[in-house]
């Protein structure tokens, strides 16, 4: 797990505060997660809260008021307990806090609402984001009336800190950039193993199983998100993760997963013949996606717009679709009018880092917005045909293939591949499947 490393953090926040110009900002820690009754699910830190902090307690707030003569950085955190420290965990404390976290001041949690008013009063913005947690967002309305006098105005505005914390987040430092590179071993090492575990008459879960055991052995981490494990059929289900059908000869098994890895996210996706063999309809439209894909990546690079290699992606498989009989007519008609979307009906990718799905914009104004160095996308397209599709010849019915790497633009602005080391090429994936075979029997 990443160290806490506060220079690197304080240097994040003092950009996020030479861009705030004036005003206060305020993060809180997510909340723990109910499973079940009294039951939590691991704990997860919000990633801008953790962007900013490099802190993993819950109960936790963040603060910072540029323009204060004293105490630009302010944190609130669990008292140190013993007894509580006993039940549920360590805790940093409020003394240790300061020299841990690089903040001036610290406070505990429980008097968070009371020492507020004492930076914020007067301030003329509140960076907070609201609507995420009901809880958050009672306790700054409560706030604000306080932040106001007869003569002190109460903040004017409310702002999202997402339009100048987001855009640092979308271009990675050399930290995150590390850390999303061991993500990409770790998911290599999981998706090696998970090979192993494919056979006919093997289940779902016994493929997520052998991820999650090298995400967790090997870096600590969770998935990054649920496992996608989809055999057959199942892989028409763009999120299915059940993952608890078994895996019959002849049907094709689609994967998709990421280990997280010190909080960053790596997001895959590989699809197999559980025979260990691809038949001809499955290789064809295997063929197809990974064309497709190949040449999306290279497009992944200064020079481009962040929807162009979607756009080529769809052209490519629409193309092949003429080609494959399942589409009829001018390939610039059937994306006009959508056609293709019958059996690609996802994007061809997204941003990467702390979230899965990471923030960032995609447009300044009504343009899609240029692609830039450090920023890291997923690049995924996929088809899928569904069991009984009328006009498709029988033989392609519930195939369903994703294939999904993630790609840096380096300092270059060239495409870099964070997780070319999972094969994909068709006969390297057979060849594979028939070693592992060879060991099972
Ligand atoms: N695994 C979620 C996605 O590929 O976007
Ligand atoms: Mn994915
Ligand atoms: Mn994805």
């Amino acid at each position: 797990m990443a160290e806490l490393d506060n220079a690197l953090h304080a240097k994040r926040r003092e950009r996020f505060m030479a861009a705030m110009a004036g005003g206060g900002a305020l993060f809180l820690a997510a909340p723990p997660q109910v499973r079940t009754r009294d039951t939590e699910h691991r704990y997860r830190p919000d990633s801008d809260f953790y962007y900013l902090t490099g802190f993993r307690e819950p109960a936790a707030a963040l603060l910072l008021v540029p323009e204060h003569a004293e105490h630009r950085v302010v944190a609130f955190v669990q008292p140190k307990d013993p007894h509580m420290e006993t039940w549920h965990g360590r805790r940093l404390g409020v003394e240790a806090a300061p020299a841990v976290l690089g903040v001036d001041a610290a406070y505990p949690i429980e008097d968070l609402e009371a020492v507020l008013p004492r930076y914020l009063s007067g301030v003329d913005r509140l960076y907070f984001q609201l609507g995420v947690w009901r809880d958050h967002d009672d306790l700054v309305v409560r706030l604000l009336p306080r932040l106001g006098s007869r003569h002190v105005l109460p903040p004017e505005a409310v702002l999202s800190p997402g339009s100048i914390l987001h855009e640092m987040r979308l271009r990675k430092d050399p930290v995150e950039i590390d850390l999303m590179r061991r993500a990409a071993a770790v998911t290599a090492a999981g998706y090696g193993e998970a090979l192993a575990a494919i056979r006919p008459g093997g289940w779902e879960y016994q493929v997520q199983a052998a991820l999650e055991h090298a995400y967790r052995r090997l870096g600590g981490g969770d998935s990054a998100y649920n496992a996608i494990v989809a055999a057959g059929e199942n892989a028409i289900i763009l999120h299915y993760h059940e993952n608890d059908c078994a895996l019959r000869d002849g049907d094709l098994l689609l994967i998709d997963s990421g280990a997280e890895f010190g909080h960053y996210a790596c997001d895959v996706s590989r699809t197999y013949p559980i025979s260990g063999r691809f038949t001809a309809a499955q290789r064809a439209v295997y063929d197809l996606v990974l064309r497709a894909q190949e040449e999306a990546i290279a497009r992944v690079r200064v020079g481009e717009h962040v929807k162009g290699y979607h756009e080529h992606a769809v052209r490519v498989l629409t193309a092949g679709m003429v080609e494959l009989g399942w589409l009829h007519g001018d390939v610039d008609h059937l994306i006009e009018t959508e056609a293709y979307k019958r059996f690609y009906m996802h994007g061809t990718g997204h941003f990467l880092g702390l979230d899965t799905h990471d923030v960032g914009r995609y447009k300044a104004g009504d343009a899609w917005r240029p692609i830039e160095p450090g920023m890291v996308f997923t690049v995924e397209p996929g088809l899928y045909v569904a069991p009984g599709a009328s006009g498709v010849d029988p033989a392609f019915w519930g195939i369903g293939v994703r294939i999904e790497d993630d790609v840096l633009v380096g300092a270059d602005g060239q495409p870099e591949n964070l997780t070319a080391a999972i094969p994909k090429a068709p006969d390297a994936i057979e060849a594979l499947l028939a070693e592992a075979f060879l060991h099972h029997s």
